[in-house]
């Protein structure tokens, strides 16, 4: 059966399904989420003369594709767009989760199925939310923005042939064009009109077929958390935001002269896996690209776990400590909390990486600790 390496999977699984998430076609108001005509201005900022997001394929050349998704999420980080999507969860989710706390996905990703993708290289393979970082207490709302019918839609399968499916996946360590090649035989394409999308467990193999309607598609998932959900690597603060918040990037606050330095806990579980120089040099053009340039790197010392050297730099004359992660630190979130406070106490900011996030403030403090619960919960 299962190797010790998939036992996870197989937890996974055994979870009940809930049938609110499985695979439930739901309506919404288009007069207030008008979807279309909403992404349709935002593409026409770069292309004015674009009239419908099925002909995106002729307007924007393969290579600009990187770019024009980098242009969406700029908008979906916005507040406007947080705003409405925290509205949406509002009228069509949160009765369907069993948590009154819960979190949203930060950075809305917008999806673009040109046609004829496969000879592009832009198959999104069949796969489940486990191959991407989700588990059960994620659940997913996919909005199709065009209708979406036969090759241009999303396929999936039901519960019962995914728990086949997986069987055979996993007992045969099957290769991605075998799962390709079962998924196509027995999926089913997610026919929606614009106003109508699809809600599903993460669990359930879903993915694309080339599209040969001949017109693109374009779609973005609703993804909501609860505090049951084992976030891994895709964590509170940076995958994930509260209600109310947005992404809209937030550094106005942010002192950029000054003596600021890049500190690295490399005996943190956030870093330890990896060469820190790494870590260091991505903070570094992080930095730089926001007008901070550091006048030192530093690290924790390695072998201890009380954090000594960044005890040491909170003290010291700094303008600002730039930092991977809230969750980049060998001590406890108490002890962290207190040694941020001490820092901030002493006229410090401390740039989160990961967060894109700037604190120097109480109020920043609580937020973070916040997040930590959420986290620990
Ligand atoms: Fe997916």
């Amino acid at each position: 059966m299962y190797s010790k390496v998939d036992q996870h999977i197989k937890t996974l699984y055994n979870e009940p399904l809930d049938p609110l998430w499985d695979n439930q076609k739901i309506t919404y108001d288009t007069a207030k989420y008008n979807w279309n005509e909403i992404f349709l201005g935002v593409t026409q900022e770069l292309k004015p003369e674009i009239k419908n997001l099925q002909d995106i394929h002729l307007h924007f050349q393969l290579e600009d594709f990187v770019d024009l998704r980098k242009h969406y999420e700029r908008f979906t980080n916005s507040s406007q767009f947080s705003t409405m999507v925290d509205e949406f969860i509002v009228d069509y989710v949160v009765d369907k989760i069993p948590s009154e706390e819960y979190l949203v996905q930060r950075t809305t990703g917008i999806r673009l199925l040109i046609p004829d993708q496969v000879k592009q290289g832009r198959l999104l393979n069949f796969h489940t939310g486990y191959w991407t970082g989700y588990d059960n207490h994620m659940y997913t709302t996919w909005v199709p923005v065009t209708d979406s019918w036969d090759s241009n839609a999303m396929q999936v399968l039901t519960w019962e042939q995914t728990l086949k499916i997986t069987d055979e996946i996993y007992n045969n360590k099957l290769s991605l064009e075998e799962v390709q090649d079962m998924c196509e035989k027995v999926c089913w394409p997610v026919n929606c009109k614009v106003g109508e999308a699809w809600q599903f467990n993460q669990g359930v193999w879903h993915g694309n077929i080339n599209n040969d309607t001949g017109v693109s598609r374009v779609s973005f998932d609703v993804r909501v958390a609860t505090p049951q959900s084992d976030f891994e690597h895709r964590r509170p603060g940076s995958f994930y935001r509260f209600p109310g918040e947005s992404a809209e990037e937030n550094f106005a606050k942010l002192r950029t002269d000054g003596k600021w330095i890049v500190f690295t806990d490399q005996n943190s579980d956030f870093v330890y896996p990896t060469p820190h120089y790494m870590i260091r040099e991505f903070m570094i053009s992080y930095a730089r690209g926001l007008g901070i340039n550091p006048v030192e790197w530093a690290n924790e010392a390695w072998c201890t776990d009380w954090m000594p050297a960044f005890d040491y730099k909170i003290k010291q004359d700094l303008q600002g400590i730039v930092l991977p992660s809230i969750f980049a630190f060998s001590e406890s979130n108490e002890r962290v909390l207190e040694m941020l406070s001490e820092g901030i106490e002493n006229g410090m900011q401390f740039l989160f990486v990961d967060e894109n996030l700037v604190a120097d403030t109480q109020k920043d403090l609580d937020h973070i600790k916040k997040l930590y619960n959420f986290m620990k919960k």
